[in-house]
């Protein structure tokens, strides 16, 4: 049988200090809930922060956690901010973004969204294909209005993605292949309403290893200065996409930014790049570091049954609340509050399954807790980035989970 998860080794626990009072977290249960720390939050953006050199900006990409409280501790910090949608450039400027700060990601932008993005001065769009560069021109042309963008290319490398979140190398939706670029130059330099800022890369997400971090940042830069090179462009700025990993399992690690930073430092002053990177700003747009290990979903074991000698705990909420175990087959970090309030010790393994009627409702099919009863309070951890927006809160009709705030 596998090990209880360590959760005071979490960082969530780690930071709240909320081992000493758990009884906290689930006074008051009503009906599930995701609660959400901006601490974490802020000690995961300043770790960014410190860790790379000034050249590099990070972008917070706003999809892995849109919660205005989450957004408006970042604006504060002077983060910049990663959107994708009308509603989350609204949310940037609700939450104090500035619209320097905000760029606007996305292969599907609609003209009333692009539309919003130039009237409203969104700094960067990072475009995706030709026909979107046509839309943006055109907008440009009616508004009298110059928009700087990156353009997002679809590399012939990735970083080794694990599970498929933005699917790597080959055949994919995002970005344009380099066989494009000529025409789309061509486009650029013919008109007077698009400025070419730069370039975007993101091709994997959820990357644990720090060289392949690094090994990715560099092939990124390599591929931009041979395009540069090639077309004699002068660009300012290359965004270096998303994709820091957190560690979901126990055996997992957490990236080292040390060592990251330092590999990153190392490209900079490489002699083949130095030159060439002197006047260009670093972008990262990182979602899940930021938001993931600062949000726990906690959810009551409404029963416990056993099938063929398996324990069942059937739990008030399901995929419905937190998908991604049943979108990317993603297992979380699960704990059994009351058991830790209550000191049991003895241990079973259980299927932890939610009320919906599917049998892709299922949060893990074999977690070890202590021993766990009907009205006990589960925690899944790690649920801050990609957890309430990116579930299926609909299906079967059941309650929204609310959403609280510790600090
Ligand atoms: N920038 C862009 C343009 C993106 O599309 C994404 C994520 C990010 C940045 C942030 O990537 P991160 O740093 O979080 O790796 N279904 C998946 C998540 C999909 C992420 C999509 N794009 C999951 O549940 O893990």
């Amino acid at each position: 049988m596998k090990k209880v998860y360590p959760f005071d080794k979490n960082l969530f626990f780690k930071i709240n200090k909320l081992h000493k009072s758990y009884r906290f977290i689930i006074e008051n249960y009503n009906k599930p809930f995701y609660l959400y720390s901006t601490e974490v939050i802020k000690f995961q953006y300043r770790n960014l922060r410190i860790s790379f050199p000034g050249k590099v900006k990070f972008y917070y990409a706003q999809k892995s956690n849109p919660s205005k409280h989450i957004l408006k501790t970042l604006s504060k910090m002077n983060a910049g901010c990663d959107t994708a949608s009308l509603g989350e450039i609204k949310n940037a400027l609700i939450a104090d973004f500035k619209a320097s700060e905000i760029m606007f990601s996305g292969p599907g932008k609609n003209k009333k969204e692009l539309i919003f993005a130039i009237k409203n001065n969104v700094s960067l769009i990072n475009v995706e294909s030709f026909q979107e560069l046509e839309e943006i021109n055109g907008i440009c042309i009616k508004e009298n209005k110059i928009q700087k963008i990156l353009l997002r290319i679809n590399p012939h490398f990735d970083s080794n993605e694990k599970n498929k979140i933005i699917g790597g190398k080959g055949v994919s939706k995002f970005g344009v292949d380099i066989k494009e670029i000529p025409r789309i130059i061509k486009f650029i330099n013919e008109t007077k309403n698009i400025k070419l800022s730069g370039f975007h890369i993101f091709n994997s997400s959820q990357i644990l290893n720090n060289k392949n971090i690094i090994n990715n940042s560099k092939n990124v830069i390599e591929l931009i200065k041979n395009i540069c090179e090639k077309y004699f462009l002068n660009i300012s700025i290359i965004d270096l996409g998303g994709g820091f990993g957190i560690p979901y399992s126990s055996e997992e690690k957490e990236l080292d930014l040390k060592i990251i930073s330092t590999g990153i430092k190392k490209i900079i002053n490489d002699k083949k790049y130095k030159n060439f990177l002197k006047n260009i700003k670093l972008i990262f747009e990182p979602g899940r570091y930021i938001s993931g290990m600062s949000g726990i979903y906690v959810t009551k074991v409404l029963y416990t049954k056993k099938s063929y000698n398996k324990n069942i705990l059937i739990t008030e909420g399901g995929i419905n609340h937190l998908l991604r175990p049943a979108l990317i087959n993603q297992k979380h970090p699960i704990i059994n509050l009351t058991a830790l309030i209550e000191k049991r010790t003895k241990t079973e393994s259980y299927k932890i399954a939610g009320p919906l009627c599917t049998a892709l409702d299922e949060f893990d099919e074999n977690c070890t807790l202590q021993e766990s009863k009907p009205g006990d309070f589960l925690a899944i951890l790690n649920a801050g980035a990609y957890g309430y927006t990116e579930s299926m809160l609909q299906f079967l009709s059941h309650p929204l989970p609310e959403q609280k705030y510790l600090n």
